[in-house]
């Protein structure tokens, strides 16, 4: 697999889908439970930020997650174990070359993976080649173009936009939200369905305001701070004030405004 992983594997991107995860559990999971007995595949689930959730959101299906880094399997596995969940297997796997048999899931799970890849489309055509027919796929992705604040700052949209073009770079999409309905489409799924869930955040909501506002989406773009001066994208000066304005967001009279978006969708059944 050749896809190249923006978001590193250090300590401080653990902590921050961590800390993403358990601030949008609600807003991304809760319409998501499997039926007793259904076998679901999620692919990509790195240290298993959603895999807690999914895991205990269907206490009676049978989880299967792989992801490509044996490291971030250890890590889930862990994580799972902490949590006294028994329903979840773990293994180390690529999307690309997954060692099961064709329709043996009931469920497809996989969130925040598409974006980092390079062929988004071909992901999903295999993974259908797993599904049985009737049995759906959920997608979950952001898109950063999606983000918007008061106060306005032309340096934060700047910053937002270095993680966009590295992104880019790297083979990826950070826009990839407003793709999902095409691509179910274009991979054939029967009835796609986009659910956007919006973060809404002002300082009404103090828990959000420090978890999602700075400890999520500010921490992330501040961490290809080094990465967008390298690639001379952006100027110092700019990156930073960028950044000052984005935390500037997260005070009294700010507004902080980020899209997802989930889709749904189901492999035909056969006539
Ligand atoms: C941003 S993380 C998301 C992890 C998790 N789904 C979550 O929501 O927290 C993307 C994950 O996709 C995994 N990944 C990327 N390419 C992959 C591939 N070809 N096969 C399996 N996993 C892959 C990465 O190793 C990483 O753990």
């Amino acid at each position: 697999m050749n896809d190249v992983y923006v978001h590193g594997y250090d300590s401080r991107e653990r902590a921050r889908l961590h800390d993403q995860a358990g601030t949008l559990v609600d807003l991304l999971h809760a319409d998501t439970s499997y039926p007793e007995g259904s076998v679901v595949l999620e692919a990509g689930c790195g240290i298993g930020a959603q895999t807690v959730t999914l895991a205990r959101n269907s206490p009676y299906a049978r989880i299967l997650s792989v992801d490509i880094s044996a490291e971030s399997v250890a890590d889930a596995k862990a994580r799972v174990n902490a949590a006294g969940l028994t329903n979840v297997q773990f293994q180390q796997a690529d999307i690309f070359a997954l060692p099961f048999a064709p329709e043996s899931f009931d469920h497809l799970f996989i969130c925040f993976v598409l974006e980092h890849l390079a062929r988004p489309d071909a992901a999903l055509h295999v993974l259908k080649s797993l599904l049985r027919p009737g049995g759906t796929i959920t997608v979950i992705e952001g898109d950063h173009g999606s983000t918007y604040f008061h106060p306005d700052s032309e340096e934060a949209s700047k910053a937002v936009r270095c993680l966009v073009e590295l992104q880019r770079a790297a083979g990826g999409n950070a826009l990839i939200g407003r793709q999902l309905y095409p691509l179910l489409v274009e991979a054939s799924f029967d009835a796609a369905h986009v659910a956007p869930r919006m973060v809404y955040v002002d300082s009404s909501k103090p828990e959000l305001v420090e978890s999602f506002t700075k400890k999520t989406f500010t921490a992330m773009i501040e961490g290809v701070r080094e990465s967008a001066i390298e690639a001379g994208i952006v100027q110092a000066e700019v990156f930073d004030a960028g950044i000052r304005a984005l935390y500037r967001t997260a005070e009294a009279d700010g507004v902080f405004c980020y899209t997802f978006f989930k889709a749904v969708g189901e492999k035909a059944r056969r006539a």
